[in-house]
């Protein structure tokens, strides 16, 4: 059956409706409040505390496609079947139904709703490993559904069982690299058989692209304990995942994830502009790198993301960069290619109103990506003129080209792996740790707060801002995070994320509520306390991941702890009146605002 991706959605949302599930709104590619992750890279993520045991206010039934992006993945783009990007189509049950009927309903989605032909899937289970036991269950599950359509599924013919490292799934992995509190449970699998290529001891798991595994449903029944050993959770769960554009390549028979029409425009541009063939077995691989690699691009940008030097901006700026390589690579050329705004309008077009809204102009993608190749650009110059007078590159020099062109190392190990030159990662290691260590102390500037100097003025703001944070939370959900702030003897700027638009009488209630606490005359107090109790107490925090172990917690009385390293009023009455003046909107979803 070819089915469209809109479809293909429809369909799927109108199965899980039928069996009592709510749909839980997607969210951003950035998650939110979660410092364990750059990435949302599953549609789990946002769900792990009631995985974990709390009740979700939308019921035990959930199901949602959620957009994903995974850097890990960036080196394995190339093939047919991988990408960063990916949108998950998920459900879950959350203490409720478990192996019997999530296997059932997935299969019968598969040949009812979508027509998959059942002779083509085949599945996995965990064999088991230490204490933790083979997942006999599932095996009876898929014998007793394989037979309810005449076929008979024996072991290593039909149903395959593997270690940990294929059918266990966690957020870390397998179950030694939990962290404690962690949960995670074996998995079943559902992989779609292409027939081809044809080769001895073939099976689904294997490298050769015969079998595409198309849906994972993991029983999420385990919580890792500090010693090592598991604790039942106090529900069984169960999360599953499948993926859009693979259950798509099936419908579409076609094994190669960028021949269907999630793709198809994109590399029909790229071909177009470059005048370089995708069929041509040379260009598929650097074709499908700039495909994945812009069309991440363009939904980290419209998340908010922009290139930079660290976290979330850093992986923008290599799948640019990267790209940047890709497309000289293909052309052999320094020719202006004038690719991204086509590009960026035939994403927009494949995806429409699911992620892009007919009102909104959508110019500023493709001003930040074209942005970034330019200067990129010119960074390549200087650099590959360097690495071109150099036979062998010791880990100092890639450092240096790291720090003076911004060569990121994996990008200078590509460039010389064409030249057959290898680089000295470790001595790159070693250039990287003295030079983290020198700047340090400069880094603990920017924990100071954003404050430009410490003037009576700005330390009155600078306690300003943590009831404004609390404030803007408190009337525009919990979406609010601080972006970053800037203070002034004269005014305190605010820039923060939000995904509701603010009104101006939600900023109007936000004054008020900054004022109304001034006026309580609140007492700000500091605890010396480890990051992560701070963080799992609820504290606000900002530059996340920077933080040292032990923090200092700004507290305002009862209404407001945010990670800070200070300094603030004691009381604050000392503050005076506050009126907020401006508010700009300075990207997708992230505002600035301004007070005195
Ligand atoms: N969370 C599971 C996965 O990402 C479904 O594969």
């Amino acid at each position: 059956m070819n089915l469209s991706h809109f479809k293909l959605r429809q369909l799927f949302a109108e199965f899980w409706e039928k069996n009592n599930h709510k749909l839980v709104p997607p969210i951003s590619l950035i998650p939110q409040n979660d410092p364990t992750t750059l990435f949302t890279s599953a549609g789990m993520q946002p769900l792990v505390p009631y995985l974990l045991g709390e009740n979700h206010p939308l019921g035990k039934r959930l199901y949602n496609i959620q957009r994903c992006f995974r850097s890990q993945d960036i080196e394995f783009v190339g093939d047919n079947r991988h990408t960063t990007f990916f949108e998950m189509m998920g459900n879950w049950s959350l203490g409720d139904y478990f192996k019997q009927e999530q296997l059932s309903w997935f299969f019968e989605f598969l040949v009812e709703k979508i027509k998959l032909n059942p002779e083509k899937l085949y599945v996995s289970v965990f064999i088991g490993e230490n204490n933790l036991p083979k997942d006999t269950e599932s095996i009876k599950i898929w014998q007793k559904i394989f037979k309810s359509y005449k076929i008979n599924a024996q072991l290593n013919e039909r149903i395959f069982a593997y270690s940990s490292e294929k059918n266990w799934w966690s957020r870390a992995g397998v179950p030694k690299d939990m962290p404690p509190g962690e949960p995670g449970g074996p998995d079943s699998e559902v992989f779609f058989d292409f027939g081809y290529p044809i080769h001895k001891n073939c099976h689904p798991n294997c490298e050769c692209g015969r079998f595409l595994e198309i849906g994972n449903s993991v029983f999420m029944e385990y919580k890792k304990n500090p010693d090592g050993s598991f604790s039942p959770l106090p529900k069984k769960n169960v999360d599953f995942g499948g993926g859009l554009e693979r259950i798509l390549a099936v419908l579409n028979n076609n094994p190669d994830l960028f021949m269907s029409e999630l793709y198809l425009p994109i590399i029909e541009e790229i071909e177009k502009t470059t005048g370089k063939k995708y069929q041509d077995k040379k260009n598929s691989p650097i074709i499908r790198v700039i495909a994945d690699h812009l069309k991440a691009a363009i939904f980290l940008i419209n998340d908010g993301v922009v290139p930079g030097n660290k976290e979330q901006g850093y992986v923008l700026r290599r799948l640019i960069r990267r790209t940047t390589l890709k497309l000289k690579h293909l052309t052999g050329d320094d020719k202006k290619i004038n690719l991204i705004n086509n590009l960026v309008n035939k994403v927009i077009k494949i995806y429409g109103e699911i992620y892009f809204s007919k009102e909104k102009n959508y110019q500023f993608i493709t001003e930040i990506i074209e942005n970034e190749m330019l200067k990129f650009g010119q960074t390549l110059k200087r650099g590959l003129s360097q690495i071109e007078r150099l036979k062998k590159i010791d880990g100092k020099i890639a450092f240096d080209l790291y720090q003076s062109y911004g060569f990121p190392l994996e990008l200078t190990e590509e460039i010389l792996r064409e030249k057959g030159v290898v680089v000295d990662k470790q001595q790159f290691a070693r250039e990287f740790a003295k030079h983290k260590e020198l700047s340090r102390v400069g880094s603990i500037k920017k924990f100071q707060g954003g404050l430009a100097n410490k003037s009576q003025q700005t330390i009155k703001y600078h306690t300003a801002t943590h009831l404004l944070h609390q404030a803007l939370y408190d009337i525009l959900g919990n979406s609010v995070r601080q972006e970053g702030s800037n203070i002034t003897d004269e005014r305190l700027r605010f820039d923060f994320f939000s995904l509701k638009k603010p009104t101006d009488i939600d900023i109007k209630q936000v004054e008020k509520i900054v004022n109304q606490k001034i006026n309580e005359g609140l007492i700000v107090n500091f605890q010396l306390i480890d990051k992560e109790i701070a963080l799992k107490s609820g504290a606000k925090a900002f530059f996340k991941e920077k933080y040292p172990q032990l923090v200092k917690v700004y507290s305002i009385g009862n209404y407001s702890k945010e990670i800070c390293g200070g300094p603030h009023v004691k009381n604050t009455r000392e503050i005076g009146k506050i009126s907020i003046y401006k508010l700009e909107k300075i990207g997708s979803n992230l505002y600035r605002l301004y007070a005195k």
